[in-house]
Order: structure tokens, then sequence, then C-alpha cells
């Protein structure tokens, strides 16, 4: 399948969608990746926190070594740890990522998120098994933006570029950057659609992807546990929700969040093109100039929503869709106490 391309403020080009794969089992991680692949998929979105990077690393690793593909041919992006946000954090964790990953170099490197955690020796760190953990206060966004700007300059990414980082932030970075921003991560879908955001980021030249494009179904349906948002947690309960949310290991449902695919105006469009509602909301990214990262471990899924570029959204539709915007947001961190003080914390408002 021939995917379209965009062109990144680097001049590298990156693939108009990308294979998320945050919550795919440990067990199935393999298989998913060697179907997303067969698929057409050759932007992988990972990150060092999803601590499956060795996993993706060898399916690579395999397909090249096969001769089914080249290195160049894949667009490999991964992100700093928020363990990782201090100077000396960025070459330590990118460095950890491309061995685990088995390259010399990766796509895309972005900051995950704006707010730190201390940083110790324990390997692997606390945050990813729930041990405790500290907030870090001193949280640099400057200093390590130099950190990775070095990175790009000695060739370990080809591009650099944040994630979970609202306007004010980026604007910072812009301020005294001598390398800009490629991209911005954040969570986009049908109820949180950005525009101020999008827009900024178009003017900035920086491209935007849209994690949990689908609404984070495995996070938002289901019959199970509810009400997490509800009660104040410290902070190693929000890292374990972090966790959940972000590692294959876990599974959470929350009921009490809405269900994007099920909403009646996404249905009727996509009988109107007799497409499934997941391509009507991927296929919305696209025509917004968004690169979204569906996650899935199912084959068909994984066929289903890369398979998007042969119709086109009407006028009618995208006014219908931009109605369904009302800022419902699914990964908010704010089940951690007193994390909106920190004064890193993106989502203020
Ligand atoms: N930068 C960040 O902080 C950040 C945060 C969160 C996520 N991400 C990235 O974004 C990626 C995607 O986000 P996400 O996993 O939260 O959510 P998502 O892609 O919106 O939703 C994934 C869920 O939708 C289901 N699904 C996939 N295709 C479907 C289809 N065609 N029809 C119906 N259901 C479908 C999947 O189930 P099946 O697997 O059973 O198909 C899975 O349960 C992650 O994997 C990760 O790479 C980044």
């Amino acid at each position: 399948m021939n995917i379209p391309v965009l062109t990144l403020n680097t001049g590298k080009i990156i693939p108009a969608i990308g294979y998320g794969t945050a919550r795919v089992n440990d067990g199935e991680l393999e298989t998913a990746l060697d179907f997303a692949l067969k698929a057409g998929y050759r932007y992988i979105d990972t990150a060092y926190y999803y601590q499956n990077e060795k996993v993706i690393g060898k399916v690579l690793n395999e397909w090249i070594t096969q001769g089914k593909l080249r290195r160049e041919d894949l667009f490999i992006v991964t992100k700093l740890p928020p363990f990782g946000n201090y100077p000396e954090g960025v070459v330590k964790y990118l460095k950890q990522s491309l061995k685990n990953l088995q390259v010399n170099y990766v796509d895309l490197y972005l900051i995950n998120i704006p707010f730190g955690i201390k940083d110790v020796e324990t390997v692997p760190h606390p945050a990813l098994t729930g041990g405790p953990v500290e907030w870090d206060l001193k949280t640099d966004h400057l200093s390590i933006w130099k950190e990775m700007e070095k990175q790009m300059n000695s060739g370990l990414t080809k591009s650099i570029g944040l994630s979970n980082f609202n306007k004010a932030q980026i604007e910072m970075v812009l301020q005294h950057c001598s390398i800009k921003p490629s991209c911005l991560q954040i969570e986009l879908h049908a109820y949180l659609q950005q525009n101020e955001l999008v827009d900024f980021c178009k003017k900035n030249d920086i491209i935007v992807m849209a994690y949990s494009p689908l609404g984070s179904r495995s996070v938002t349906s289901g019959n199970a546990k509810q009400g997490l948002r509800k009660t104040n947690k410290p902070l190693d309960e929000v890292l374990r929700i972090f966790n959940m949310l972000c590692l294959s290991k876990y599974l959470i449902f929350r009921v009490d969040l809405p269900d994007v695919l099920s909403n009646p105006m996404i249905q009727k469009i996509a009988k109107k093109h007799s497409k499934t509602e997941a391509q009507i909301v991927l296929r919305f990214d696209v025509q917004r100039g968004v690169i979204p990262i569906p996650k899935s471990s199912n084959e068909g899924r994984m066929k289903e929503n890369i398979d998007i570029f042969d119709f086109e959204l009407d006028e009618e539709d995208l006014t219908d869709l931009k109605l369904l915007d009302d800022g419902t947001r699914f990964l908010d961190f704010k089940d951690a106490e007193g994390i909106e003080d920190l004064p890193e914390y993106p989502f203020a408002n």
C-alpha cells in the first residue's frame, strides 16, 4: 500500500499515519508488529516508558536482515521518559532506546511529558515497577531542549519534538531554540480536536500527531472499574495509572468516559461513505494535516485503520465532525493529588 507522506521542517519525510504500540500485550506485540508491517505501516510509535522497545527492535531487525525492509524505509519514533527530563537524561535514555531498538538513530525523538520525575540509579526506574518515586520540581525545558538539539546534531536522531506540551510551553521552546521542534504529539480525537494548538503548530511549521485518535477505546469502554478520576490519588497511584494507560501489562476500563466510535454522527458519516467509524475519524485527522497513530493488536483492524486514503470527507461531513469537539480529555494525569500545582503541569484549564 502506498501511504502518503508529509515533510517535516527538517526536510525529512514522515508517513501520514503511524502504528501505536502502547498497551499491546507483551506476548502479542511481536505478531502484532509483524502484521502492522505487512499491512504497510512504516511509522512505528514507541517510548522508553512503554518497555516494549526490545521487542520492536527484534522484529524490525528481522525484517531488515531478511531483506524485507531497509532501515531508511522506516520512521521510528521513541520518547524521553519523565525520569529522563533533565539535561544528562537525554543522551542517557536516547542511547538506551537505540540499543533496545537495535538501530544507530531514530527518526524522531520526543520529550514524552513536560513534567519530570527524579531519576535514580536503580534499573528499571521504580516508576516502571510501581516503586516509590519523587516529582522533580526543577524540570527545565530549555536545558533539556539544548540536549535534544545536541543529539540531533550528533545524528542519533534525525528530528526532535515534544509531546503533551501546551502552547505556552512550546512558545518558550520556540523563543529560545536553535532547532525548532518538528512535531508535537498530543491527545487528539473527535471529542478533543485541539483546534487552537493545531493552528498554532501549523503557523510554526510543527506537525501534529494524534495519540488516542480512536478515543483510546481500551481505556474508555468496557464493563469494569469506574471512578478512577474521582478520588485524590498520591503520586505512586497516578504512576500506576499512567503505567496502565501506557504499558502493555495492564488493561483498565473507564466506563465514565464516552466512546468516540459509538457516536451517532460518526456512525451516520461512516454509513454514507461505506466506511467504518474508525476510518472516518482517522480520515478526519489526515484531512486536517494531522498524523494519527492508532493502536490495534488485531490484523483486520490494523488493515482497516490504514485503508483511509481512497476516499474524502466532504464539507458537510467536516462541519458535522467539528461539532463533536467538546474538550473531553482521556489522559490528564489528574488522579495524582497536587499534580495540577506542578509548575510544568500542561493541562491547567
Ligand atoms: N505521547 C503520549 O503521551 C501518548 C499517550 C498515549 C498514547 N500514545 C500513542 O498513541 C497510540 C494510540 O493511542 P491509544 O492506544 O491510547 O488509543 P487508540 O489508538 O485511540 O485506541 C486503541 C484502541 O482502539 C481499538 N481499535 C483499534 N482499531 C480499531 C477499529 N478499527 N475499530 C474499533 N476499535 C479499534 C484497539 O483495540 P484492538 O487492539 O483490539 O484493535 C484499542 O483498544 C499508543 O499506542 C501510543 O503509541 C502516546
